[in-house]
């Protein structure tokens, strides 16, 4: 049976993914901010004695404010959560955390490409761990997937001002899953 880590599968998007890699015969280990990625300490909690063969980085959190209230330490905490956690994780435990065959899966938001500002920091994170995801493509043994959304329909979009929801359809988190089953061929 194929093993499976979903970092921030206890809500959301990873929530659907492993409930429906569970449907597909996988199991897996859906962890959430009890195993906290921003925090080294807590990285060894990570690994088990076999390595998974697809890890996925579904931690996330929306701390919506105007970008000019938002702090160093503010927009150094959504880099560490979004970006420089997973990156750092996988240079310090890639090795025992996945095989060279495994996949890994990283999810951004049209937010890193795009002018919107509601959450700063968020999408300035998101553009960095796509900068990121192409690396360890290249860079990596690995089979590295960067699958980037919209809106899902999860308890972060309910954080967003009603007018950045205008016009935009919202995918259920079980679509979302569907689309990351699909795109990295799992
Ligand atoms: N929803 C969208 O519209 C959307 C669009 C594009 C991309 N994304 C991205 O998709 C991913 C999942 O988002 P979502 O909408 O499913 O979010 P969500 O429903 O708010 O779930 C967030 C998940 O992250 C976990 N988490 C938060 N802080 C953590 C930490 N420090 N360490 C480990 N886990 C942590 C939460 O654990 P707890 O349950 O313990 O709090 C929860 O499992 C995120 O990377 C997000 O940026 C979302």
């Amino acid at each position: 049976m194929s093993r499976a880590l979903v970092i921030g599968g206890t809500r959301g998007i990873g929530l659907a993914l492993s409930d429906r890699l569970r449907t597909l015969g996988w199991n897996v280990r859906s962890t959430g901010s009890a195993v906290d990625i921003t925090d080294p300490m807590a990285w060894p909690e990570f690994l088990e004695e076999q390595p998974y063969d697809l890890v996925v980085f579904s931690a996330g959190r929306l701390d919506v404010a105007p970008w000019g209230v938002k702090r160093l330490s503010d927009l150094l905490a959504s880099y560490s959560l979004h970006a420089a956690a997973p990156v750092a994780l996988l240079a310090a435990h890639g090795s025992k955390l996945l095989g060279w065959w495994s996949k890994v899966v990283f999810i951004s938001t049209v937010g890193a490409v795009n002018s919107g500002a509601v959450d700063l920091g968020y999408g300035m994170a998101k553009a960095a761990l796509e900068k990121a995801a192409r690396a360890l493509a290249e860079h990596s043994s690995w089979r590295v997937y960067l699958i980037r959304f919209d809106l899902v329909d999860t308890d972060m979009i309910r954080l967003l001002p009603g007018d950045t929801m205008d016009g935009r359809l919202a995918l259920s988190p079980a679509e979302a899953a569907d689309q990351i089953i699909r795109e990295a061929e799992l």
